[in-house]
């Protein structure tokens, strides 16, 4: 089994993922293979509804998007973190989930999605069903946790004290291991 990660913090080690790395730690004991991207500090433009990717089956646009589907295409799951920006996700993230989900043209249907948030203090809930919208119009099944998946913290590294955080992020990585 192979998922692929997706962070969209421009900060790598920030505490996006601290929640990343909990799940990893889970994934390597149960010898599920991951592969791992990071665009949170990617220039990523958004969607030009051109519908180019209609005919060419990929993004008119060849960048990180369109190796990214290559590789969606081949895992059995992904996951998509992201830091809450007033309430939503990275923008950065968004155009990037816009245009790789409009444009690839794999089978989604039956990979299991599952998204994980990050904030200071608001708008996880909001940002969470954002995400998920992603995974729910695509035929994917949403992977589950004890508590919405959402972990807390502001300055890089903080969300190692969210214990709770921590666990909900382990306990959604083992769903994966029964699916
Ligand atoms: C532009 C911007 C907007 C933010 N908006 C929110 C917000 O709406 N709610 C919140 O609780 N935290 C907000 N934060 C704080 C981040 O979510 C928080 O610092 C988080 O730890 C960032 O994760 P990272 O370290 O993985 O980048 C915001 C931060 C930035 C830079």
């Amino acid at each position: 089994m192979n998922v692929l990660i997706i962070n969209g913090s421009p900060r790598e080690n920030g505490n996006t993922a601290v929640a990343l790395k909990e799940m990893k730690q889970i994934f390597a004991q149960e010898s599920i293979e991951i592969t791992e991207l990071n665009v949170g500090s990617k220039a990523i433009r958004g969607c030009i509804a051109c519908g180019k990717c209609g005919t060419l089956g990929k993004c008119v646009f060849d960048d990180t998007v369109n190796e990214a589907a290559l590789l969606l295409a081949k895992a059995d799951g992904v996951v998509v973190a992201s830091p809450v920006y007033y309430a939503s996700a990275n923008g950065n993230l968004i155009s990037f989930l816009d245009r790789l989900f409009y444009s690839s043209h794999c089978d989604l249907a039956m990979k299991v999605g599952a998204s994980v948030v990050c904030a200071r203090r608001g708008g996880c809930s909001a940002t969470f069903d954002e995400l998920n919208k992603y995974f729910t119009i695509s035929g994917m099944p949403v992977a589950s946790s004890q508590y919405w998946n959402s972990i807390h913290g502001r300055l890089p590294g903080e969300a190692e004290q969210d214990e709770e955080g921590k666990q909900t992020m382990r306990a959604l990585a083992r769903t994966w291991c029964f699916s």
